[in-house]
């Protein structure tokens, strides 16, 4: 299993003797690292394969997420093109982040090859070895790629990455550690190439980094905000936990360890489970003569805004009584409170030159913005007529998007667009 194979040596004698013409298409070419698919890496890594393989970071191109495709289409153009420019003659900032190997190359043909396609891989987060800030020195902003510095080298978080001792100490047998995820595997990171499965897989050196890999720097880069080409910032995640003063990073919550093992899954909107757990959601119920007050308590527990990212993610709360048949006898609102119940909708607008509610490419600033402010405590206040009244139940519910834009958007799937109830409270009469 751990036979070191000849190739690179074999690569190196070719080169050697001046064939380099050979190297185009030469088999035994290594590709470069930003080049590697994270197919080849899980040959290895297959737990956290899986995991990352149903995150949004691997479906986050044009391509795979039908959210981000709609307005990259719109506001951009075809992800299947090469040369696409913005309106402006730009290289379009949205590659930098969803489809941050192409940015590398300048490319915007995102299928052009696997690593580009699988949009933030392996070797996307893996190769980041420096973050610079979102701001340059000139003040402009630097998003995605462009606020890191990138490495040739794979960057490892420093558990499997500090080797050096190893090979001094097993001079001439470099393979003879394991441990963990990919336990019995040959290691392709001490800088030759090995064979698994009689598959030959090239060279992948590692450097330790710790300073990037196990703090916020990680993510800050494509999660800090972004502003569009008004100014106007239409996602801050990083600016609200910076604001939020927390000490806990992003990776406690997004990449808690599961058997001794760093969890790649990262959710966020999409992942229920995660949005379950971002408020505290309870309801005190009293009769006050012919009516009962009902508080509804949120308390976001997110270093960040709830929602946070995209402008239009956005909350509600739907507030109904029951009498004892379980009829509802009383409600807040009809359908979506937006019109009847401002209080129980929380968003963030983003307005036009006149001040009107517009959509993030058009937007030249932002208005109301009502949505939980990190680890903010919001109560909500309801007076219900009594009569007949058994139990009050109070449901949470998360969109990925506007109302305005699900109607707009029709050919979107039902699971982005259906409200997701993440939360309920019950208080018995
Ligand atoms: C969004 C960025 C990102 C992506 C994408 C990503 N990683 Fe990671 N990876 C990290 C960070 C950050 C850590 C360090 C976590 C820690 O140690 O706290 C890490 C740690 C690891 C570790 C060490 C695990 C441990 O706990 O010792 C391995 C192995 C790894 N990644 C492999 C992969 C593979 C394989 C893929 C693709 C299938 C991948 N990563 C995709 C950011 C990423
Ligand atoms: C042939 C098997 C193999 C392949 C393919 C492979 N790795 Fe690894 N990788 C290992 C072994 C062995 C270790 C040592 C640690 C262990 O046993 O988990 C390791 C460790 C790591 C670590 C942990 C570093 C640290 O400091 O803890 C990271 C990160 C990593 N690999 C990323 C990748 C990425 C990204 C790819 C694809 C570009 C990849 N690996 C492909 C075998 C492989
Ligand atoms: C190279 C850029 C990049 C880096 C680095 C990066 N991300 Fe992401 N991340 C993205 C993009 C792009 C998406 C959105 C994919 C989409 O919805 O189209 C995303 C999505 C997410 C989501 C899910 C959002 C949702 O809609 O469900 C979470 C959570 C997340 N990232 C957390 C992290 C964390 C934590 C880190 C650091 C360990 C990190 N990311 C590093 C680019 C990045
Ligand atoms: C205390 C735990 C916690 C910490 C720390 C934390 N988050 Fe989150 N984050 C969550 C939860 C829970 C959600 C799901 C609810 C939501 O969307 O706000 C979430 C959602 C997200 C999303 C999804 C947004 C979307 O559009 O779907 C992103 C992106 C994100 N977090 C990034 C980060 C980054 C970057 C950091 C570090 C600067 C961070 N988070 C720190 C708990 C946390
Ligand atoms: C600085 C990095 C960055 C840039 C630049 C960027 N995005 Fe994103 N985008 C993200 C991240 C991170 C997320 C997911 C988490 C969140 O909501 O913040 C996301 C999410 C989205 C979503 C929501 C996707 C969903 O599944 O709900 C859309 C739509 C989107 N981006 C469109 C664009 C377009 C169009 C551009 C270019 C005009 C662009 N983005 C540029 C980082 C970026």
């Amino acid at each position: 299993m751990r036979n070191k194979t000849k190739t690179s040596m074999l690569f190196s004698a070719i080169v050697f003797c001046g064939l380099s013409l050979v190297s185009a298409t030469n088999v035994f070419a290594d590709k470069s690292i930003h080049q590697v698919s994270s197919e080849t890496c899980k040959t290895c890594h297959k737990e956290i394969y899986k995991q990352w393989k149903g995150s949004m970071h691997a479906n986050s191109t044009a391509f795979n997420d039908p959210i981000h495709g709609t307005f990259y289409r719109n506001v951009v153009g075809d992800p299947g093109q090469e040369g696409v420019k913005t309106k402006a003659g730009k290289f379009p900032v949205c590659i930098q982040c969803h489809a941050p190997n192409a940015a590398k190359d300048k490319k915007t043909k995102l299928d052009a090859t696997p690593a580009y396609a699988e949009g933030v891989n392996c070797v996307a987060c893996h190769t980041l070895k420096k973050f610079k800030g979102t701001t340059a020195a000139n003040g402009k902003m630097q998003l995605g790629m462009m606020a890191y510095e990138v490495s040739d080298v794979l960057q490892g978080s420093g558990r499997h990455s500090n080797t050096k001792l190893q090979k001094l100490a097993s001079a001439g047998d470099a393979f003879g550690f394991g441990g963990g995820e990919a336990d019995q595997k040959p290691n392709p990171h001490l800088g030759e190439a090995v064979t698994i499965d009689g598959k030959t897989i090239q060279a992948m050196p590692m450097e330790s980094n710790p300073t990037q890999l196990r703090s916020s720097d990680a993510c800050m880069g494509c999660h800090d905000k972004r502003n569009n080409s008004h100014g106007v910032p239409l996602c801050a995640t990083g600016d609200e936990y910076i604001a939020s003063n927390a000490q806990v990073d992003c990776l406690s919550c997004h990449m808690p360890t599961n058997d001794a093992v760093a969890d790649h899954s990262m959710g966020g909107g999409h992942d229920l489970g995660m949005l379950q757990r971002s408020v505290l959601f309870s309801m005190d119920s009293k009769k006050n003569g012919g009516n009962i007050m009902s508080t509804v308590t949120i308390k976001n527990k997110q270093p960040h805004t709830m929602p946070t990212g995209a402008p239009f993610r956005n909350i509600y709360v739907k507030i109904s009584a029951y009498d004892k048949s379980g009829n509802v006898v009383w409600q807040n609102a009809k359908g979506h409170p937006a019109k009847e119940d401002k209080q129980a909708f929380m968003f963030l607008t983003l307005v036009d030159g006149d001040g009107k509610p517009t959509g993030p490419p058009t937007a030249k600033g932002q208005g109301a913005d009502t949505r939980l402010k990190a680890f903010e405590k919001r109560d909500l206040e309801y007076s219900i007529p009594a009569k007949g009244v058994e139990l009050v139940r109070a449901e949470l519910y998360y969109n990925l998007l506007w109302p305005g834009l699900v109607k707009k958007f029709t050919k979107l799937p039902t699971d982005v667009t259906a409200p997701k109830m993440i939360a309920s409270a019950e208080n018995s009469l």
